[in-house]
């Protein structure tokens, strides 16, 4: 196993020299992805979607949503997805968690991982789970406050670090203000989020700048939506800057039905072929990504957002 601080070291390339050499991939197109969907999904056809998913190699797959099942009514089932997918060892799969009511639900379902989330920006935040920034805080104490002595392994997310659908831009520091607050409550990772796909490589280097001064690379995730199609540019400056966790959506489903004009999330299969085309290791099996990809997309009625599905899944690299 490479120790994930190590680096590429290949002198003919200014590109790669100093990349990490392994990337933790987040999947989390059964939550993110499926959340904005309007087809009903079965419950059976997410945990063959998630076990699809472990079973290719990802370790992080991001199950479902103990929200309130009238906000987001696609992951209602989120107790009977939990309760039936196949645990792989070493894989985590956490579920999104909005205040302590969230985390009953979730440990009453078995969770051992769970995601907590709040916002760069007041009005997204208000839209989403009706609270101010600061009342969103403190139901995320709340929640940490049982989490931690349970033994979950907690994300964080910032939304709308990157830009808001309500107030536009966002200044860096605000991003770097709620990360850090989500740190000191214990959260061992922090996923900030371009929740509308508006970043550009050089707002990234901008705003990872500001939270690197701060925090440390190795508790930081990024998370690209690919409203614009800018996610893989934005992925290769964070690369550069050390980053070495990114989330992505298998088949490039993804949104958030409170963030207006928000389109999918970086492909999976894009993510892993610029990755291995690149020699960073994922332990990820990109054709086994692909067919998930393909059987979720059938039960959707839903071509792929994903460019190399749209190419047909052809993979031309030896990694
Ligand atoms: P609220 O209406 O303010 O809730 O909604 P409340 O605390 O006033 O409670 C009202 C009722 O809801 C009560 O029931 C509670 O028990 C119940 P009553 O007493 O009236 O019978 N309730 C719940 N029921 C089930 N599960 C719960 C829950 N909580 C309260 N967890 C709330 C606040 C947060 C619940 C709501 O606004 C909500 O569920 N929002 C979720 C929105 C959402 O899921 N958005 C998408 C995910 S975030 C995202 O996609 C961004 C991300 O991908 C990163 C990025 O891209 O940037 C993560
Ligand atoms: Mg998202």
């Amino acid at each position: 196993m490479l120790n994930p601080q190590s680096k590429i070291q290949n002198p003919k390339s200014k590109i790669l020299s100093g990349l990490p050499r392994r990337v933790t991939v987040v999947e989390v197109g059964p939550r993110d992805g499926l959340q904005n969907e309007r087809t009903p999904v079965s419950t059976e056809a997410k945990v063959r979607f998630i076990d699809a998913l472990s079973s290719a190699g990802l370790a992080v797959v991001e199950a479902t949503s103990f929200v309130h099942p009238k906000a987001v009514p696609q992951l209602a089932d989120a107790e009977a997805v939990l309760g039936a997918i196949t645990r792989r060892p070493g894989t985590r799969y956490p579920s999104l968690v909005p205040n302590p009511r969230g985390l009953e639900r979730a440990l009453r379902a078995g969770a051992r991982e769970i995601a907590v989330f709040t916002a760069a920006s007041e009005s997204f935040n208000r839209r989403n789970i009706n609270r101010t920034i600061d009342e969103s805080f403190r139901d995320i104490a709340a929640v940490m406050e049982q989490a931690r002595p349970a033994g979950l392994w907690v994300r964080g997310y910032v939304s709308t670090a990157f830009g808001c659908p309500y107030e536009g831009e966002v200044p860096a520091a605000r991003a770097m203000e709620v990360a850090e607050r989500l740190l000191d409550l214990g959260v061992d990772e922090v996923s900030i989020g371009d929740t509308i796909g508006v970043a550009t490589p050089r707002q990234v280097e901008v705003v990872l700048g500001a939270l690197l001064q701060r925090l440390p690379a190795r508790r930081l995730g990024l998370h690209f939506h690919d409203t614009r199609g800018t996610a893989l540019a934005n992925t290769l400056i964070a690369l550069q800057m050390g980053i070495s966790v990114f989330d992505a959506s298998a088949g490039g489903l993804g949104g958030c039905p409170y963030a207006p004009g928000a389109a999918g999330n970086l492909a999976t299969e894009d993510l892993l072929y610029m990755l291995h085309g690149m020699g960073i290791e994922t332990g990820v099996d990109l054709d086994q990504v692909a067919a998930a990809s393909r059987a979720i997309l059938a039960e959707l009625g839903r071509p792929p957002s994903s460019k190399y599905l749209q190419v047909g899944g052809c993979y031309g690299f030896e990694v």
